[in-house]
């Protein structure tokens, strides 16, 4: 007999189970099953290998034998590489006993920090498109996401008045990601000033996923950590993922004030233990030896990045901004009169191109694409797009 207790509880049925990248993926992938070709250009999975230098670390660790839990916390020497790094190139003082936990992924890192911060009720302010896990990872840890909206013409980077005119007796924090995915928006040093001061003035908390913090194309990265004040306040979030293209590897990282740090590690420490032992040893070795493997990367995703820009420049009914970092490009196309689920539904049957709507990072009339995949394969996709949208 089926259990009466009821399920799922609130926190799990405040989640949407539909309406995402899946669904997507799902059809293009029985279009492919049915012999259509597809490009894909909706999954945020870079293309390139992870570094050797790292590759081979990793299996070193596991003939090694070091295929057993690590520190909670993460590996030592993971730990003070993470903690270099921020030093020298982020301009924070960061300790790596104090100040980092290795999580699985900026997945992990992100739950851990909001399960760690958020009360029952708190609202969390996040600039409007955001990521689309966001949204879930605050339903999960009870709080409420309270989204504020950015302006194309404003190339996407939220305003400090808009940040400020949202913040209630109930806000926690302000989540921000610069370079920002799905938009490519990065912050100034200004932007993130003007942001610091308020934070400081209204006591919240700063939330800062830097994921994408190597990807920058127009002007550099700034770590909001880094300035005066700040670093009490502010918890940074990165991961291997996207910097070095190792996304299987599940290796992310918390920088938190000493204070929040020994529970974020418990929080951590309950929900996965540790990260990967040999994955880590091949993050030690990615931080030491693949910066020349970053520079190519940067190097490619700057050319798709003016490739995609002149090509959606040129669709007429398209409206773009030329995104300043990440690997995503996020088009206005309000003007064709349909919404982004079914202009996304319709470009896929249409043309066999697999995007992402608009209304799932919370800003319909738009749609986001990935330009992570080879050049010409997605300039195949984009001139797709063009004949299909110029055929309306
Ligand atoms: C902004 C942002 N944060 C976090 C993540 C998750 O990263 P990870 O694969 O390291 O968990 C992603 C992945 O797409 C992302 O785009």
């Amino acid at each position: 007999m089926a259990t009466k207790k009821k399920f799922p509880n609130g926190r799990m049925a405040s989640i949407k189970m539909s309406g995402g990248i899946r669904e997507i993926l799902t059809r293009a992938g029985e279009m492919e099953e049915e012999g259509r070709s597809i490009i894909h250009m909706e999954i945020g999975r870079p293309d390139f290998d992870s570094p050797k230098c790292a590759k081979d670390a990793a299996i070193k660790a596991i003939e090694e034998g070091n295929v057993h839990y690590t520190d909670m916390a993460g590996a030592y020497d993971l730990r003070c590489a993470v903690a270099e790094k921020y030093r020298r190139e982020n301009g924070m003082d960061v300790d790596a006993d104090k100040n980092v936990v290795i999580t699985n992924g900026a997945m992990e890192a992100l739950t851990a920090s909001f399960l760690t911060l958020f009360e029952p009720g708190d609202e969390v302010i996040v600039p409007a498109p955001y990521f689309s896990a966001y949204a879930d990872e605050i339903a999960i840890s009870n709080a409420k996401l309270v989204a504020v909206p950015t302006k194309m013409e404003n190339g996407f980077r939220v305003r400090v008045d808009d940040i400020a005119a949202a913040i209630t007796p109930k806000t926690s924090a302000v989540l921000l990601n610069s370079p920002n995915n799905p938009s490519g928006a990065v912050l100034t040093k200004e932007d993130l000033e003007e942001i610091a001061a308020v934070a400081v003035e209204r006591d919240i908390w700063v939330i800062s996923d830097e994921c994408y913090e190597k990807f920058v194309y127009d002007g550099g990265h700034v770590s909001i950590a880094s300035l005066p004040g700040m670093a009490e306040r502010t918890v940074t979030i990165s991961a291997a993922s996207k910097t070095w293209s190792m996304t299987g590897w599940r290796i992310g990282w918390v920088v938190a004030p000493e204070d929040m740090r020994p529970y974020v590690n418990k929080c951590h420490q309950n929900l996965t233990t540790c990260a990967n032992s040999f994955a880590q040893a091949g993050v030690v070795e990615a931080f030491a030896g693949a910066d020349a493997d970053v520079e190519a990367m940067i190097a490619e995703y700057r050319r798709r990045r003016d490739m995609v820009v002149r090509w959606l420049n040129d669709i007429k009914g398209f409206e773009a901004a030329t995104p300043a970092g990440a690997f995503y490009a996020f088009p206005k196309i309000a003007a064709l009169g349909m919404d982004g689920f079914k202009f996304c539904s319709w470009l896929l049957e249409e043309a066999g191109v697999s995007t992402v709507p608009g209304e799932v990072f919370g800003m319909p009339g738009h749609i986001r694409i990935a330009y992570c995949r080879a050049y010409d394969y997605v300039e195949e996709g984009l001139a797709r797009i063009k004949k299909a949208v110029e055929s309306l």
